[in-house]
């Protein structure tokens, strides 16, 4: 299979690095394609996304991606992230959220954050007239139907019981209003799942207090932004949260995390979040068996507490990375 790996600028490349070296350590066989992307790649090739990096990501089977910086101020610089969104109508935003056995998780969580990804707040219609700054929520019956259909095959194919959908349907009543009627035809297609509904600050509210009780989340873009850094905390936080944009054609999984400049180049950053945005990407490939490998040497690193120092220990980005391999070659 054709990886595309994109490090990035900041701590992208490091943790990047390590990720791939887990991925070289299964026993399966891939071929890695490097590409650039990030302020680096607009300081040495005039832009953040080149072509050539987009041919490679569409070339590729899934794309692993490190992290970007943004920088200040510089006018017609475009987001690559946002911009590979786009071009690639990545309309999936995914966000499994899973207890870890680490102190800063809590027990018991398992569910997926599924996030539409291309409209809603974030559809760019933003205008000021004087004194009034307006920006347009575009809700679309196509866009809610892809993801809404997404996250119930999800819940199926996955065993579980319920979705929630998220909204804010009895204030917005036109945009809600449309998503939520949408989820409930397309609720109608599977039967083996029941439809859940929440309005979005009760979903804040009991992500906190019952976080359990959650199977599958769907929700439109700025909500599932939102309550997706939330759910983060619930399980070990940034050195541990993992994502992926999925479109039709292509794939694209990254660490929540940014650039961290702050910690760049010290060789500190946590690669765990890259390791297991990896361990998603296996899963969407089909190789369950490998994403189960990897999954198990991540939580028996951090059962042994060989972790860098936002986790509590004192390990460096590769050490981490050695501690999953050696895992991941002693198990049976
Ligand atoms: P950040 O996630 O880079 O860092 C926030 C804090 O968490 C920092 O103290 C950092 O040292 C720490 N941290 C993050 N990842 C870590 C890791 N793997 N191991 C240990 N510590 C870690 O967010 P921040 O500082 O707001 O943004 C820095 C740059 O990254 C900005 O230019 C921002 O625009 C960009 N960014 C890019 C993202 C992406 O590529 N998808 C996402 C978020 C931010
Ligand atoms: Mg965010």
């Amino acid at each position: 299979m054709r990886i595309c790996v994109l490090p990035g600028d900041g701590i992208g490349p490091e943790v990047t690095a390590v990720a791939v070296d887990v991925l070289k350590a299964l026993p399966a066989s891939f071929s890695f394609e490097h590409g650039e992307i990030g302020y680096g790649a607009y300081e040495k090739a005039g832009a953040p996304l080149p072509k050539e990096t987009v041919e490679k990501v569409e070339a590729a089977d899934a794309t692993l991606m490190g992290a970007v910086t943004t920088p200040p101020n510089i006018p017609g610089y475009r987001s690559p992230v946002v911009e590979l969104r786009r071009r690639f109508d990545l309309f999936v935003n995914l966000r499994p959220i899973k207890s870890m056995p680490h102190p800063t998780s809590r027990e018991g969580v398992n569910f997926l954050l599924v996030r539409e990804n291309t409209e809603g707040l974030y559809a760019g219609r933003e205008r000021v007239e004087g004194d009034t700054a307006i920006t347009e929520r575009v809700i679309t019956r196509r866009g809610s139907e892809r993801i809404l259909r997404y996250a119930f095959e999800r819940a199926r194919d996955g065993g579980f019981r319920t979705v929630t959908v998220v909204h804010k349907a009895n204030v917005l009543r036109e945009t809600c209003g449309l998503f939520r009627s949408v989820a409930l035809d397309v609720a109608g297609d599977y039967p083996q799942v029941a439809m859940k509904e929440m309005l979005v600050d009760a979903c804040a509210m009991n992500l906190i207090s019952d976080p359990s009780s959650f199977e599958v989340i769907v929700t439109t873009n700025l909500f599932g932004d939102i309550l997706g850094d939330e759910a983060a905390m619930l399980v070990g936080g940034l050195g541990l949260a993992c994502s992926a944009n999925i479109g039709a054609e292509v794939a694209v999984f990254e660490p929540v995390h940014g650039s961290a400049p702050d910690i760049a180049g010290r060789g500190t950053a946590n690669p765990l979040a890259s390791i297991l945005s990896a361990r998603l990407m296996l899963e969407h490939l089909g190789l369950a068996a490998e994403a189960k490998k990897v999954e198990n040497a991540v939580a028996r690193t951090l059962k042994d507490t060989e972790v860098t120092p936002d986790l509590g220990g004192s390990l460096t980005t590769r050490e981490v990375g050695d501690a999953v391999i050696r895992h991941m070659r002693n198990e049976p």
